[in-house]
């Protein structure tokens, strides 16, 4: 119960690895706001927290808009008090693989806008709020792409590399506010946003063989890393990464 009197507050919380991640967090003892572009999948993951015995509530914001944010951080104050934590996860590639010599203007801006700016969003508001209420943690959901080239994904790497640099900003800027910025970055992660792809035989049997810990990951395997970096043990850590993807960096 790492997380105790703790408010977390998880963007992208409708599935995958936001669902997984709020569930977790629930588990170490938070109350949890589920933030997600989808009313209906943010309401299942906090019915899912309240049906095993943890404090949840669920609400919607696109976090390509800065009100959208701005109204869910009010209204995840007004049900469990100041937030301490956020885990700013939502985001993806959304299937929009693309060679770089046929990326357009608009690709760009999309994939930009959904990594990007909407992590800008949530950190500004969050951060703004933690910095007027005493500190918290912020953990953001970045990626291995933000390190390491994958074909026919500049437009993606481009825009989680700019959260790992956001990240580290804000834990520059935000330390004296007693506010901790950190990310990780997962490696090939199997949720609903890519497991029709990297399931698929070949593909699988191809990138398991390339992960030295030979499996690709579920996205509870997050949850260590993140309950660390949101927690107190991770007191005198900030702008760190930590990465999760069974090795698959090392190759
Ligand atoms: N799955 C992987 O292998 C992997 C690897 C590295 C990083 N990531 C990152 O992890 C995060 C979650 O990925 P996932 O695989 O669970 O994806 P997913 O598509 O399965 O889930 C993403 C959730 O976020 C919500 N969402 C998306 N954009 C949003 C927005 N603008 N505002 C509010 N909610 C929004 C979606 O509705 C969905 O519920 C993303 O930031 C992704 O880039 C995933």
């Amino acid at each position: 119960m790492r997380l105790t009197n703790k408010h977390a507050v998880v963007t992208g919380a409708g599935q995958g690895i936001g669902q997984a991640l709020a569930k977790a967090v629930a588990r170490e003892g938070a109350a949890v706001t589920c933030v997600d572009k989808r009313p209906d999948t943010a309401e299942e993951t906090a019915a899912a927290i309240r049906a095993a015995g943890g404090k949840a509530i669920a609400t919607t914001a696109d976090t390509t808009r800065l009100a959208d944010v701005e109204a869910a951080l009010k209204k995840a104050v007004a049900a469990f008090g100041n937030v301490n934590v956020l885990i700013a996860n939502a985001g993806g590639s959304a299937g929009k693989r693309c060679a770089f010599l046929d990326l357009t203007t608009e690709l760009w801006n999309d994939m930009l806008e959904r990594n990007l700016t909407g992590a800008f969003h949530t950190g500004l508001a969050f951060g703004r709020h933690m910095a007027a209420n005493g500190g918290g943690s912020i953990v953001f959901t970045s990626s291995i792409i933000a390190e390491f080239a994958g074909a026919n994904m500049v437009h993606y790497g481009a825009s989680k590399g700019g959260v790992k640099m956001l990240m580290r900003g804000m834990a520059l800027e935000l330390a004296q506010h007693k506010v901790r910025v950190n990310a990780i970055a997962p490696g090939a992660i199997v949720t609903p946003a890519n497991v029709n792809l990297i399931t698929v035989p070949d593909i699988k049997a191809k990138m398991e063989a390339n992960t030295p810990l030979g499996t690709l990951g579920e996205p509870d395997q997050l949850a260590g890393a993140v309950i660390y970096l949101a927690s107190d043990e991770a007191s005198y850590t900030t702008g760190t990464t930590i990465t999760v993807d069974g090795g698959l960096t090392l190759t």
